[in-house]
């Protein structure tokens, strides 16, 4: 005996993904019964494995008279172990199926709550811990590893250093109106809104680091675009102004738009996303740049009367992204309606050196960032206009005093990115479990 491997009849343990390579072998798959039927001396189990589907075809001459009986009737979700041989199939929709030679029920289901007919989005939300085994949230879900996993790629490529950020704070990042608080022996604590000063800190330790984690805000707003509880990447770069933020902003969302056209054509085909406008963003072409200024003239043409000084709105966002067919960079927006830490635009003060990248088809703003003030004053300044508690920014301070440089940074919205990649109207879908202002279970 050879030890290259299984001879030629052995039973391979497989998953549905890889079964191509297993044309004509003997197969076992570990999975759920996802539907089935039967005709006479024929039960048609399509099983999945949480890799794919696939229908098994157990013939009553094939299999042994009491595993024939016991696939009559299986209910949905229905846990089994097949073992059959794979063959070729032209009109399934994977190209293969199985011919059951064993089927061992593991565990044999109670009525499924979720069938194939259609279910309101609050019933389905509320058995999210079942739902997650649909077709539709297997896709979204895997289209956000791809994403997540393409970041991690693209910041280590890139030369940055992943820094965990904490999640309990002593203070707020992005305004005290949508902070969590939460009793810390006898202190208060924040759940983190962003990780971006802590990030600072390492910025100026590293050169160039990002955090990804979960953040929080409190946020009263029922948008489909707001979750209370959203996953952040945050690269900070010392020596790096707007500009050069721009920049990395759009190389690191053309990676990932690459990245799930590259390897998630099956979800986004299930997801019915047509990816002609992926493909746009993907193109390696600039993305446009505007002002903030240049976006308010563009939306009083599309009929807004959004005065000067106002942040846009999700709506805002909606209009503008019809002129762009790719993701727009807005850049230097009223300092009046962004955080303390933004540096002023030494050309115009009124302005902040911010940037937001807003999503084409009305996906709304994907990420946030800017350049930070460097300076010790101006920032004491700001914190006191705030009515931020000096005492909690202390540390932060520090950074001005000691090697204080230029740099910059942003925030990307993993489910907001999900969101618009999916074509997925509200970002609850983007998330295993979402949190917003009316959810907390499952
Ligand atoms: O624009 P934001 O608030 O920026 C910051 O938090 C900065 N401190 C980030 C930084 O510079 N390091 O948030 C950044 C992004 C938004 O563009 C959006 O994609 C997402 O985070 N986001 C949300 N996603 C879902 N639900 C919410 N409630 C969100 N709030 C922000
Ligand atoms: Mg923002």
């Amino acid at each position: 005996m050879s030890d290259d491997g299984p001879a030629p009849d052995d039973v391979i343990s497989s998953r549905i993904s890889e079964i191509a390579e297993r044309e004509g072998k003997r197969v076992q798959l570990c999975g759920w019964v996802y539907n089935s039927r039967s005709s006479g001396k024929l039960h048609f189990l399509e099983v999945r494995d949480g890799s794919g589907i696939i229908q098994c075809v157990v013939y009553q001459g094939e299999v042994a008279p009491e595993v024939f009986e016991g696939c009559h009737q299986l209910p949905q979700e229905t846990a089994v172990v097949v073992r059959g041989r794979v063959r070729a199939d032209p009109r399934s929709p994977l190209g293969y199926e199985v011919g059951v030679e064993d089927l061992e029920v593991v565990h044999r289901s109670a009525e499924y709550p979720i069938s194939p007919k259609e279910h309101g989005v609050a019933f389905l939300m509320n058995h999210r811990h079942l739902w997650l085994r649909s077709v539709r949230p297997n896709a979204v879900l895997r289209v956000r590893a791809v994403v997540i996993d393409a970041c991690r790629e693209y910041m280590g490529r890139e030369g940055f250093l992943l820094i965990d950020a904490p999640v309990l704070t002593p203070a707020a990042c992005e305004g005290t109106t949508t902070l969590f608080e939460t009793d810390y022996f006898g202190e208060t604590a924040y759940l983190t809104q962003s990780g971006q000063l802590y990030m600072e800190a390492a910025a100026m330790a590293f050169g160039k680091v990002y955090c990804f984690g979960p953040t929080f805000r409190a946020e009263k707003s029922k948008t489909r675009r707001h979750l209370t509880e959203f996953w952040m990447i945050e690269p900070e770069m010392a020596y790096c102004d707007l500009a050069g933020n721009m920049e990395v902003a759009e190389g690191l969302v053309t990676h990932v738009v690459r990245r799930v056209l590259c390897e998630c054509r099956c979800d986004l085909e299930a997801l019915e996303r047509d990816p002609a406008p992926l493909e746009r963003a993907a193109e390696g072409q600039p993305f446009p740049r505007i002002s903030y200024g240049e976006a308010i003239e563009i939306l009083r043409e599309e009929g807004s009367d959004l005065p000067w000084g106002s942040d846009l709105g999700g709506d805002d966002e909606t209009l503008l992204s019809r002129r762009f067919d790719r993701p727009v960079l807005v850049h230097r927006y009223p300092a009046q309606v962004k955080a303390f830490y933004m540096k002023s635009d030494p050309e115009d003060r009124r302005l902040a050196l911010c940037v937001d990248m807003i999503a084409p088809e009305g996906y709304g703003e994907i990420i946030g960032g800017g350049q930070r003030e460097d300076d010790l004053q101006v920032l004491e300044a700001r914190i006191a206009e705030h009515g931020l508690p000096p005492e909690a920014f202390a540390w932060y301070l520090d950074l001005r005093r000691y090697g204080s440089v230029p740099h910059a940074g942003f925030g990307m919205g993993i489910e907001r990115v999900v969101a618009w990649l999916c074509g997925t109207r509200h970002v609850r879908e983007t998330i295993p479990f979402p949190r917003t202002l009316q959810r907390l279970y499952p």
